[in-house]
């Protein structure tokens, strides 16, 4: 998948803790995980997959960490988005080449925009586990485990679905094994290549409000590049491939556990089922069990940050998973709501830029904007999405740091999910075609929308 640059050793390494090992995070409280009722079975779960094959390589990983350390220092912008929750059920062909063409595209505006390269990572090939509010689901006087994704259990509300099976683990690597591959292969095979971005259109494209400024775009970026061919008097290779990363929320300890491994040629222990796992903002304690799992690993880490965050625990946080200051080891993915991030965060970027700490800083304006509608529907604005990422650039701009890049949770589908948008979605358009069974995601159009926003919003700032 990604190309591999050169990694100067020194610029990369941090030293090997030896206070920690891939299991020590079980003496820690863990949340958010299940109770595994058959131990015996977890164990021989987590011994099968100690021996399958890695999804990524400590190459590709290193050469990520390189990417987001040019993002935080403003050389280039991150992409990071897909869905709220994979499902067994869709890994398939379409869904895969939809979800990858709405990235690419997305990311092609943001390079043409913003006159940087994107780094590109696709919250897929192992987002299978969703923390909840509540342990237990209580249905007509019945009550029964939540369900916390298909990595752990099934979404139907009968005791055999809801209860936790250790042999899930086997099938979600499985599964994302053969998303990885497929998206290996299409990119591998072309399908990211600029010379042929008609490749990534989508069926309903022609339609969409946004349909003539894309193609235009397009149509610059293909006479540009006939243009510097025709002077170079060959054809740029470069240009006919793009890194691709993955990332998911390593939330269930024992498979993240199990896929961490050392290889030959580096120092440390890697996270080898993604190149980018985030600690979600429900297993951010300090003392918690994820924070002791999340400091060993060699791989470069986020952490969602919410409103209630203090610039003191955040600080901790910092020096918990990045002691040395490591460029490109540690995102910071605020989360507030476009109705409270003007107060929460700026004293957060202040305490970071007092104490001198390297940290790329991403917006997710999805999660502080999740609502209930009358009828039922857990929904998002996309006023309100879009304010939090306009406000989210301002408040950098105000405080001297950064934004080097967003979080969305968004498909390649034509889903009816998040209210608004260029053809203003209501409450009623919501039944159409909402599927998911956990956040509500940007559809292809209000997602091009947003990176459309995003440039237009830099270029404003610019001026
Ligand atoms: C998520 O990213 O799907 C999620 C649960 O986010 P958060 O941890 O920010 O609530
Ligand atoms: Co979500």
């Amino acid at each position: 998948m990604p190309a591999v640059s050169a990694i100067t050793a020194s610029r990369s390494e941090s030293p090997e803790r030896t206070d920690w090992t891939p299991f020590s995070w079980r003496s820690r409280p863990g949340v958010q995980m299940p109770v595994y009722p058959d131990a015996t079975a977890l164990a021989a779960a987590q011994d099968e997959l100690r021996t399958l094959p890695p999804l990524v390589t400590s190459r590709e990983i290193l050469s990520l960490q390189q990417q987001l350390a040019e993002a935080q220092e403003g050389k280039r912008f991150l992409l990071q988005g897909g869905d709220c929750a994979e499902t067994f059920a869709e890994c398939s062909s379409d869904t895969i080449t939809n979800r990858l063409k709405v990235l690419l595209q997305m990311s092609l505006v943001l390079v043409h925009g913003l006159k940087l390269p994107v780094v590109r990572v696709g919250r897929f090939a192992g987002q299978y586990a969703k923390p909840r509010s509540a342990d237990l689901e209580t249905r007509d006087g019945v009550s029964l485990p939540s369900y916390r994704g298909d990595i752990v259990n099934s979404p139907d509300f009968t005791a055999t679905a809801r209860e936790p099976d250790p042999r899930r683990m086997i099938k979600a690597h499985a599964r994302s094994a053969m998303t990885m591959n497929f998206v290996r292969s299409l990119i591998d095979g072309g399908f990211a290549d600029l010379h042929h971005p008609e490749f990534w259109e989508l069926g309903w494209v022609e339609q969409s409000p946004h349909a003539a400024d894309y193609q235009r775009m397009v149509a610059n970026i293909g006479d540009a590049v006939r243009f510097t061919e025709t002077l170079a008097g060959r054809k740029m290779q470069s240009l006919s491939r793009v890194d691709f990363y993955t990332s998911h929320e390593a939330l269930l300890l024992p498979y993240e556990e199990a896929q961490t491994r050392r290889v030959p040629r580096a120092d440390g222990w890697f996270n080898l089922s993604t190149h980018f796992p985030w600690i979600g903002m429900r297993t951010a304690a300090p003392e918690g069990a994820h924070l002791e799992y999340f400091r060993g690993i060699r791989n470069p880490v986020a952490v969602k940050v919410g409103p209630s965050v203090t610039p003191d625990a955040l600080l901790r946080l910092v020096d918990a998973l990045n002691p040395e200051d490591v460029p490109g080891r540690l995102g910071l993915i605020h989360r507030m709501g476009a109705g409270h991030i003007a107060e929460t965060l700026p004293a957060l970027l202040d305490a970071v830029k007092r104490e001198g700490r390297r940290v790329l800083w991403i917006c997710d304006p999805m999660h502080g904007n999740t609502e209930s509608t009358s009828n039922g529907y857990k929904t998002r604005r996309f006023a309100n999405i879009r304010s939090e990422i306009e406000q989210a650039f301002d408040l950098h701009a105000a405080a001297g740091t950064r934004l080097g890049g967003v979080h969305l949770e968004m498909t390649g589908e034509n889903v009816t999910e998040c209210l608004g948008g260029a053809r203003e979605l209501t409450e009623i358009d919501l039944q159409r075609d909402y599927r998911s069974t956990v956040d509500p995601r940007l559809n292809y159009e209000q997602a091009l929308e947003i990176a459309m926003l995003i440039v237009k919003k830099r270029g404003a700032m610019a001026a």
